[in-house]
């Protein structure tokens, strides 16, 4: 298996620097928004828990954890970029029960049983080993507790294009020169499984992008095409072809994410 290392940008292979924007413009799309508001529902986060959000990224869901949890709660933060962690930092720095720490998620600095919810978003289509950290949720998770994980399913990406082919083309070029756990989406349930939970919901989210402009900064059009200009995968007829085409005809890409809630099987022993 290939590892991060292959790959040159962890948070987005389309931006050099920007993150917290980029992360911030892609949580302000509506799939997005409407997944985050299932994610938060499913956690089903009370007073007084404590939630930990592995590759917490910019922070963007940190503030609406402390929220849920109060006063008497706590919200941990883990991101492995201390560039991130920073940016989770400062914009969490007025909320006291809110700690972001830089650490790997294969291998969490958090007692075992230690969190009554974790919460992973587009996190594992970056790591070296998916079942590994969703082992990792699985250790520090209370016998009551609850995870919830979203990932894409990179092959499920389609971009309207006269020549479908090119659209296959650039699809398979995410999948084996882009995103280094590009599938991950779909295993998920099984990994979870796996790793000793019940998978109590699986939900496809389907993006769709009709603005070519936002869509660009996702799914790097521009970025990746130049990419495989330079590795022989598209002629430079193809790769013009490609992107003239999607910048001035009406645009439309869609792809698929997996949203999936699990928790121990034994919790109705667990509490009694
Ligand atoms: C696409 S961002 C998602 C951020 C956040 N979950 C959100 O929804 O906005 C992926 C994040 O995972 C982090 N990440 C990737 N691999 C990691 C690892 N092995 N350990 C900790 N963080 C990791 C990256 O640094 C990045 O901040």
């Amino acid at each position: 298996m290939d590892t991060p290392a292959d790959y040159p940008c962890a948070i987005s292979p389309f931006e050099d620097g920007g993150q917290r924007q980029y992360l911030t413009r892609l949580a302000q799309t509506d799939a997005v928004r409407r997944y985050k508001r299932t994610a938060t529902s499913e956690l089903d986060v009370h007073p007084g828990h404590v939630v930990v959000d592995l590759g917490c990224g910019a922070g963007l869901d940190l503030h609406r954890y402390a929220g849920l949890t109060g006063p008497t709660g706590a919200v941990i933060g883990i991101d492995y970029d201390p560039q991130m962690a920073a940016l989770a930092t400062q914009a969490t720095k007025h909320l006291p029960t809110v700690n972001v720490e830089v650490a790997d998620i294969h291998c969490l600095p958090l007692n075992a049983e230690s969190a009554d919810r974790v919460h992973i978003d587009r996190v594992l289509q970056h790591v070296t080993s998916p079942s590994g950290a969703i082992a990792e949720a699985a250790r520090i998770l209370r016998p009551t507790g609850k995870l919830v994980c979203t990932e894409p399913d990179w092959a499920t990406l389609a971009i309207d294009h006269p020549d479908a082919d090119l659209s296959v083309t650039y699809t398979n070029m995410m999948l084996k020169h882009v995103i280094p756990q590009p599938t991950v989406g779909r295993s998920i349930p099984r990994l979870i499984q796996q790793a000793g939970l019940t998978v109590t919901r699986i939900e496809p989210v389907t993006a769709l992008w009709t603005d070519v402009v936002a869509a660009d900064g996702v799914l790097g059009l521009h970025v990746v095409t130049e990419r495989a200009l330079s590795a022989g995968h598209l002629t430079a007829a193809q790769a013009r072809s490609w992107i003239d085409h999607l910048m001035t005809a009406p645009f439309l890409a869609t792809m698929t994410l997996l949203m999936v809630s699990a928790q121990y099987e034994n919790i109705d022993l667990a509490i009694g």
